[in-house]
């Protein structure tokens, strides 16, 4: 069972990916093109341009993966893929190309939940981690907290009701002229700032202590660059450029302020939900799951709480195929398989006991 071998393809968002994944844990090959400077000329992922790019590409990084592994398709045991949540056009790139490619080599099918796969991810380099735990899955499109009971058994404990983190640090970052994508530029920028500068809120839900929400965190952000561009003048340009908002906001001050918190409600929030459902483990997943921040955060508070705490190394915390493959060995040893009629889900939700 330990050699199964599992190509990989995840094409939810912006990145094309495929991978080569043997017996759950060990990554074979991990090819990754990243449309990223294509997007930030746009400030933020163009939906139709990522799928166009996605299907130029998704040929290429597959060949890459395979060569790399040394396998060839009458080698794999199954084809796996992110089916949901993400961009519609660019699952739909990745579910038709695995779906032809498993069809043609008349492999298995198996369909990855996005969220479930950045989870994951912490199976690879971390040998001893095993369910039950619980893991802060934070990225471009979700900030959960999640209570994983087994492999593919979740527990949705805390969500966001408005932006996710990842997309709060991607408007901050547009606002404070950083480029696009903004988490990486806020974390790097923020290095040289006064966390305490600015108040900014951190947010409560009534009645749901585990949940986030970050709009009024962004709006205290923009309206802070707003005054200070009311107190300043724009210098007669009309438009906020990094060295106009320089002038105006002491630009790494509010990237710290803003960075504390978020990590602040990310790090009360998830150790509070550990603590309430008995876990001594945490994880991180996700793209935010890179930030410097959060990572010394949570670091300090889990070993403060005698809580054991896993994060991915950065490149398996933004998207990957590997850890789509990693995901779908459970699938495979359960016996769920996908069928022929898999369809992208933009919407899929994560739920207390996966099927398809
Ligand atoms: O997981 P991911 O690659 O894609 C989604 O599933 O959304 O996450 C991308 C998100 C982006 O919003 C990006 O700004 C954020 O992760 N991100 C970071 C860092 N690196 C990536 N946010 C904060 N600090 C970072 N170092
Ligand atoms: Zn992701």
């Amino acid at each position: 069972m330990s050699e199964i071998l599992i190509l990989a393809f995840e094409t939810s968002c912006d990145e094309t990916c495929a991978a080569v994944v043997r017996g759950g844990r060990e990554v074979l090959s991990d090819i990754i093109y990243s449309q990223t400077t294509t997007h930030a000329e746009y400030g933020g992922v163009v939906p139709e341009i990522a799928s166009r790019r996605h299907i130029e590409k998704i040929n290429i990084v597959t060949e890459k993966a395979l060569a790399e592994a040394g396998v060839t398709l009458a080698d794999l045991d199954a084809v796996a893929v992110t089916y949901g949540p993400g961009l519609a056009g660019a699952l739909i790139v990745g579910v038709s190309f695995a779906k032809a490619l498993a069809f043609a080599s008349d492999t298995p099918l198996i369909g990855v939940h996005h969220i479930e796969g950045h989870i994951c991810a912490n199976y690879i380099e971390h040998p001893g981690l095993r369910p039950p735990f619980a893991c802060l899955v934070v990225s471009g499109g979700h900030s959960h907290i999640v209570a994983v009971r087994d492999y593919g058994s979740y527990e949705v404990l805390g969500r966001t009701r408005d932006d996710a983190a990842g997309e709060a640090y991607d408007k901050v970052a547009r606002v404070l002229g950083l480029g696009y994508p903004g988490g990486p530029a806020i974390d790097a920028t923020a290095r040289t700032g006064n966390a305490q500068a600015i108040h900014f809120p951190r947010a409560q839900v009534d009645g749901s202590p585990y949940d986030f929400s970050f709009s009024g965190l962004k709006s205290a952000v923009l309206n802070h660059v707003n005054q200070a561009r009311m107190r300043e003048g724009d210098k007669g340009t009309g438009v906020l450029s990094p060295i106009n908002i320089a002038d105006m906001v002491q630009v790494d001050d509010v990237a710290a302020s803003f960075q504390q918190a978020v990590v602040d409600v990310l790090a009360e929030h998830t150790l509070m939900a550990a603590r309430d459902h008995g876990f001594d483990t945490l994880a991180l997943a996700g793209g935010v799951a890179a930030n410097s921040a959060l990572r010394a955060r949570m670091d300090a508070d889990c070993a403060a709480a005698g809580i054991k705490l896993y994060c991915p190394s950065l490149n398996y915390c933004t998207d990957n195929a590997a850890m789509i493959g990693v995901a779908a060995q459970h699938d495979y040893v359960a016996g769920r398989f996908s069928g022929f009629d898999l369809n992208a889900v933009p919407g899929l939700k994560l739920g207390v006991s996966r099927g398809h």
